[in-house]
């Protein structure tokens, strides 16, 4: 049985004030849904150490939004994966949308930036999605399958701990457009298909696979309640700290 997991990416948002008081009102809140869900938030690396301290004990996990692929060096305006380790975080999102394609992160950078993030014992949320144009070509597919054999391929089974995979089709972040539950489901599935060919049914099966795009408190329930969907990558509707306790307290069903 997978963990449903909820994880709030707030991107360049909220001061170190701001974040420490959002982690305050959630650790509150945080004994009763703890237990059965893995819960994530991925501050600012501002704000990372001082949210580390706040939520220590409670179970929450932490995540940098980004991390470089080498572990030190002469790399003006980058953090390390150890520096985010060290910072508190036991996760980094790789891949994200806007890293891709505001950034030019490609997928052999990513590939290599997983692979780091790993060494320093990092978790992995690794993104994927299709853009429109993509979408509308029929391409999605194909998208969501290159994105994976080429950014993870340096996956083996035993992995399967210190990943997540986030589909995130790019038209639906921070456009207001979700994917219906269905075209959720469908992407989801495929993921999954192709983990289990690529590395086996146990690997395929324990895999934790998120959507988001323009998740709200209003269109958690009916996506969740797909079969492989998992969980959700939410950024906008989880700055707000009562949002986001909303959209944690979903029950997904049996
Ligand atoms: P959004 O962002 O929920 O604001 O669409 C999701 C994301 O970028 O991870």
């Amino acid at each position: 049985m997978r963990r449903p997991f909820i994880a709030g990416n707030w991107k360049m948002h909220k001061t170190i004030a701001e974040a420490v008081d959002f982690s305050q009102k959630l650790c509150k809140q945080a004994q009763q849904f703890t237990g059965g869900k893995d819960i994530l938030i991925a501050p600012p690396f501002t704000a990372l150490s001082s949210v580390a301290k706040v939520i220590e004990g409670t179970g929450i996990h932490l995540a940098a939004q980004n991390t470089h692929e080498s572990p030190q060096g002469a790399f003006t305006g980058e953090v390390s994966s150890s520096m985010a380790a060290e910072a508190g975080c036991d996760y980094v999102l790789i891949g994200h949308s806007e890293r891709r394609h505001l950034y030019g992160e490609t997928d052999d950078l990513l590939a290599r930036k997983v692979e780091a993030a790993w060494k320093s014992g990092l978790k992995v949320i690794f993104c994927i999605g299709e853009t429109l144009d993509e979408r509308e070509q029929g391409k999605t597919f194909a998208v969501v399958e290159k994105q994976i054999k080429e950014g993870l391929k340096a996956f083996k089974e035993d992995d399967i701990e210190r990943l997540v995979i986030a589909y995130e089709p790019v038209w639906a972040i921070g456009t207001g457009k979700t994917a219906t539950p269905e075209q959720a489901e469908e992407v989801h599935a495929l993921i999954r298909g192709l983990q289990k060919k690529l590395h086996g049914a146990a690997a395929a099966d324990s895999l934790i696979i998120l959507y988001g795009g323009s998740v709200k408190p209003d269109n958690m329930t009916e996506l969740m309640a797909k079969e492989n969907v998992d969980g959700a990558l939410i950024g906008g509707a989880s700055l707000d700290v009562e949002s986001f306790l909303q959209m944690i307290m979903f029950d997904k069903p049996e």
